[in-house]
């Protein structure tokens, strides 16, 4: 395969870990230059450090997505170490608590909606206007599967993925005529740390795979490569899609 981003700017945030880490890495490997941002400093540092001694160009940036002088600095920071923004991944995001409805806490729903969904808009507000400047673009915003049909005992996650869906579809529209494509990947369980503190309980492990038709879960690559795809000139008439990559587990 050619290298479909070459010396194109690219900014992936929670890059430090998993499904973030996995995509950066695949950019950078596709000739994409990648500025890998997270909250954890010395994760995503690793990150950048991989792409590296793998000959690709890697920015590490300590950044949290729910703070808005983040997000912007994100962007500037893309801006000046790469002179533009071609592509985001904004694929941050924090798991769910695993209790009913009614047995959440407000504390609970203030962090998950922060972060998996206000980090996705504030994200999206500053990469926008950078895109427009070099003249379009493309992202790709991480749901879940969770994003596209409800499961129990995860209410709050689920309904911060759906609103993911719902501002990737709208912001998609809001700047369809403006050269910038937007859409959304929807995971279903996948290999990360986010769902290894989930199978420390073997029933959930248990209840999980048995929600995944393939029969396994996912790696993290697997998402990344539905995620270069979204983001590349091969989708180039796709807008405003959440596109579920989890093992038929969206198809039942
Ligand atoms: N692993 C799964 O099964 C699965 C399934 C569906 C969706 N997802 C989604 O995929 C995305 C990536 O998750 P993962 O599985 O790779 O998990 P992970 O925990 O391995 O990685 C998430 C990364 O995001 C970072 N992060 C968390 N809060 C942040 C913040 N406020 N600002 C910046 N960075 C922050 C973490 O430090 C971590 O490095 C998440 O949005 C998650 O909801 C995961």
């Amino acid at each position: 395969m050619g290298k479909r981003f070459a010396d194109r700017g690219i900014l992936v945030t929670g890059a430090g870990s998993g499904i973030g880490r996995a995509t950066a890495r695949l950019f950078a490997a596709e000739g994409g230059r990648v500025v890998v941002a997270d909250q954890n400093e010395a994760d995503v540092h690793k990150t950048a450090a991989l792409i590296r001694d793998a000959g690709g160009e890697a920015v590490a940036l300590r950044a949290d997505v729910s703070r808005e002088a983040d997000c912007r600095a994100m962007v500037e920071r893309t801006l000046a170490a790469y002179g533009r923004l071609n592509v985001a991944f904004n694929n941050a995001g924090i798991g769910a608590s695993g209790f009913a409805v009614a047995d959440e806490e407000e504390v609970t729903w203030n962090r998950l909606i922060d972060v998996n969904l206000k980090g996705v808009f504030l994200s999206m507000k500053y990469e926008i206007p950078a895109m427009l400047a070099a003249g379009g673009g493309a992202i790709v915003n991480t749901a879940s599967a969770a994003g596209l049909v409800g499961e129990r005992g995860i209410g709050i996650y689920t309904a911060s993925k759906h609103g993911v869906v719902g501002l990737t579809k709208t912001a998609a529209l809001d700047y369809i005529g403006q050269g910038i494509r937007i859409n959304a990947v929807c995971p279903g369980a996948t290999r990360t740390p986010m769902l290894a503190a989930w199978f420390q309980d073997p029933k959930v492990e248990t209840f999980i795979l048995s929600r995944h038709p393939i029969g396994r879960i996912g790696e993290p690559e697997e998402i990344g490569r539905a995620v270069l795809f979204l983001a590349s000139d091969d989708a180039s008439y796709i807008v405003g899609q959440a596109l579920a990559v989890d093992g038929g587990l969206t198809a039942q």
